[in-house]
Formats: structure tokens, C-alpha cells, sequence
């Protein structure tokens, strides 16, 4: 017989039974997919690996610890045969032929109805990859080109024009802390598909080679505000372009909601009845100190950490930060911004009781090709931050989990 290809099809299976047997490792790959599409799962087996226990626990389907029986298959739409038998396999395969139900095995493609699609999801759409036919049939090839159409569309270097009128607005994307890998897959989509970028110094600045040509970037510290305060411009710019039909994007350093001004900008976006979204970001105040070998918590060191401010010096009348009380805290505190006033945010925790021991570490321009690391104590820190010339960005970490990772000869 002729070998014919498959017929690509997507089944909506909400509220429909589907018949799922076999628990392993098969069962827990393709079931939040099946959980995903809402369908009514039922899984036959005597065991389930952790995880699909753990969805039968949150019930998300009913499982019915036994082996499978003829009669398992008579009111499925669809039916997932991945038991470890191949007897039952081949038995459950032809009672699903007699019922008319489609039918996915794991252990022998031939036999198989239906095969699984490797999938990826992009721009609200689904890429599901098919071999043509049975002979053909190589699982990692199309998994293979299933990604290169996901990454492309991703990143950008794959360009589907959409031909729905694309909703003009802002989009505030959180950059992560320098090196453009570490900026989210929204992010970086978001950034493909912008006519207008207004980026700050800090963050993923090597993304922006990378657009194309008509796409305007503009340099945030460089917004002329004359009258205006430079935050009040940078509001002013976003409105402005928004309201001219742009896509545009407001990339910021980290994530857009620690100490990145994100809701200012929020608000003032609301006011002039601009649709905003909000692209989280990975923080500096985590991730630099991950990249220097610094974890924020150990389990036995420390069970808290605290992102603190140190733009204003502690006796400063503007700070809302209450130094004594986190003199007292034994977990790791966090300094963003407190290069230049990091000499008085020591003497000030240290006369509140802290030891002047505890060690401190200085990592400027985390993730970045120019990454330093920097260490010290809170007695020794003002003087090391002058002599080995520490310059802004960068993050302080205060506390015990600064020697964590270190190797004794360090
Ligand atoms: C205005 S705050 C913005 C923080 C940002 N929204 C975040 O979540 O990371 C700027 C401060 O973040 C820290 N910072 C940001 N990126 C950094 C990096 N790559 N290396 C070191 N410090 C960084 C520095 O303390 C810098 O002064």
C-alpha cells in the first residue's frame, strides 16, 4: 500500500475523554499538554512517576490505579497508549481501532493513528512539526526545526508580519542586568517587533545593535526636558511616540518595579489613556551577586535578604530607610546605588551593632564582559572602594553568605 502523510489536525478537546495509559516518563511529557487543552483525562496505571501523581493529587485527571482492561478505551476521543507492556500496548491499540478512536503509541509508531506533533508556541500561535510519513520518521529532526522556528520568532530573526492592525501602546521591558541573554523571551520579542526604543544606560545596551535599521532608538539620559524634570521628559517621549500609532518599547535595567521608576511611568501613560504592558525583568540586586558566585540565601547563613536603596546616605533627611533596625538582621542585605555612600551606610551599620567582620563584596557591572568582584569587610570598605577604584553599577552584598562560594585559598 502506498504510503500516505499524515493529515495534520488539531484536536479541541475541552471536557472530552481522554484516555491516557501507562504513568512513566511518557505520560508526564505529553499530559500538561493534554491538561493545557482541558481535556477529561483518564489514566490507567498501577504507578505514576512523582510528578504525574502530583496531578492526579491537584486533580487534574482521574486515575485509576490499575492496569489496563478491554473496555478502557469504548468512550475515549483520544487515547495515549505508553504502558511498559508491549502485550497490553498491542491489545489496547486494537481495541482503539475497533472503537474509532485515535490512537498515539509510544512504543511503536507504525501502529500508531495519530503521532505527537512536536510543538512550540509563538506570538499566539501553535508550530506543531510532523514527519511526512513513517518512514521518515526522525523524532529530533523535527523537534530540531520545530526550534528553529520558535528561536527565530523569538528573537527576532525570524520576522512573521502580522496583518491584524497592531495595537499602538508602550511596553516597559525589564532588561535584565546586561548580558542580552538574560532578558526575557517577551522581552526580546517585544523589542523585534518596536519602531521606537527608548533605552536606559543600564541593561542588555547590546540588544540595541542589533535592531534594524528604521527602528529609532532613543537614549534615555539624552531626552532634552528643559522645563521639565528628566523623568517627567521621558514620560513626555513615551506619550508622544505612543500617540503618533508607534510600537514602542521602554527597556529598562533589571526589572522595571526595583528602583526603576516603572509605575511613574505606568501612571503617567494611564492618565494620557495609553495601553501599557509590563515585561518583568531579572533584578541585578539577585543575579549580579549569583554571577560573582554569591547566592542571596544559604540554607544555615542566612533566611532573608533585603534590597536596600543607598542612592541617600543615612543621615540624609530624604531616606526612608531604617538602618538601625537592619543593623539587626542576620540576613544578607542587598545595596543597590550605594557606591558613593557605601563608607557611611558601614559606619551606620556597624554602630547599630553590626560587626565590622562581616564581610561585604562589591560586584560592578555584573553579567556584563567587565564584571569585577570586589570584597571586603564593613570596617575595611570605604577605604577599599577608593583604593581599588569600585565605580558605579554596581551591587553590594553584605553578610555571610558573601564567603559562601568562596574556595579557601581566595
Ligand atoms: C536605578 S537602579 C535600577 C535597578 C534595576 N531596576 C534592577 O532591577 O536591577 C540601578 C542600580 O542597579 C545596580 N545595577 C544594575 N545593573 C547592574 C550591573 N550589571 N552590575 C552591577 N550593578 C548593577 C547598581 O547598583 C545600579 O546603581
Amino acid at each position: 500500500m502506498a504510503e500516505h502523510p499524515a493529515y495534520p489536525v488539531g484536536l479541541r478537546l475541552t471536557g472530552r475523554r481522554v484516555v491516557v495509559l501507562g504513568g512513566g516518563q511518557v505520560a508526564q511529557r505529553r499530559l500538561p499538554a493534554l491538561i493545557a487543552a482541558g481535556a477529561d483525562i483518564h489514566l490507567v496505571s498501577p504507578e505514576a512517576t512523582p510528578s504525574v501523581e502530583a496531578m492526579a493529587d491537584a486533580g487534574e485527571l482521574t486515575w485509576h490505579r490499575r492496569p489496563y482492561a478491554e473496555g478502557d478505551l469504548a468512550e475515549a476521543w483520544y487515547a495515549l497508549i505508553a504502558t511498559s507492556d508491549a502485550e497490553a500496548n498491542a491489545h489496547a491499540s486494537g481495541e482503539a481501532e475497533r472503537h474509532r478512536v485515535w490512537c498515539v503509541r509510544s512504543d511503536d509508531a507504525d501502529q500508531a493513528t495519530a503521532w505527537t506533533p512536536a510543538t512550540g508556541t509563538s506570538e499566539g500561535v501553535t508550530i506543531a512539526v510532523l514527519t511526512l510519513n513513517a518512514r521518515g520518521r526522525d523524532p529530533r529532526h523535527t523537534a530540531a526545526i520545530r526550534d528553529a522556528v520558535v528561536e527565530g520568532l523569538r528573537d527576532g530573526t525570524l520576522v512573521a508580519p502580522h496583518h491584524r492592525t497592531r495595537a499602538a501602546g508602550v511596553a516597559l521591558v525589564g532588561g535584565g542586568p546586561g548580558d542580552p541573554d538574560l532578558i526575557t523571551v517577551r522581552g526580546r520579542r517585544l523589542l523585534a517587533e518596536a519602531d521606537v526604543v527608548i533605552a536606559d544606560r543600564l541593561g542588555p545596551r547590546d540588544l540595541l545593535a542589533e535592531l534594524p535599521p528604521h527602528v529609532e532608538v532613543i537614549d534615555a539620559a539624552k531626552i532634552p526636558y528643559g522645563r521639565f524634570m528628566a523623568q517627567e521628559a521621558i514620560n513626555n517621549a513615551l506619550i508622544e511616540h505612543a500617540k503618533q500609532g508607534k510600537a514602542v518599547v521602554r527597556l529598562k535595567g533589571g526589572d522595571p518595579y526595583v528602583f526603576g521608576r516603572g509605575m511613574e511611568e505606568l501612571q503617567a501613560l494611564a492618565e494620557a489613556g495609553i495601553a501599557c504592558t509590563v515585561v518583568p525583568g531579572i533584578s541585578s540586586s539577585i543575579s549580579v551577586p549569583g554571577a560573582a558566585g554569591i547566592p542571596v540565601t544559604h540554607r544555615g547563613v542566612a533566611h532573608e535578604f533585603t534590597v536596600v536603596s543607598g542612592h541617600v546616605a543615612p543621615d540624609d533627611e530624604r531616606s526612608l530607610v531604617d538602618w538601625a533596625s537592619l543593623a539587626k538582621l542576620t540576613g544578607t542585605l542587598v545595596i543597590l546605588m550605594g557606591v558613593d555612600k557605601i563608607g557611611r551606610i558601614a559606619e551606620t551599620l556597624v554602630a547599630h551593632g553590626k560587626s565590622p567582620d562581616t564581610p561585604v563584596a562589591l560586584v560592578q557591572e555584573g553579567t556584563t564582559a567587565a564584571q569585577r568582584r570586589v570584597d571586603a569587610t564593613l570596617a575595611t570598605v570605604a577605604e577599599t572602594v577608593r583604593t581599588r577604584e569600585v565605580k558605579p553599577p554596581a551591587v553590594i552584598v553584605i553578610g555571610e553568605v558573601v564567603d559562601v562560594g568562596r574556595q579557601p585559598s581566595e
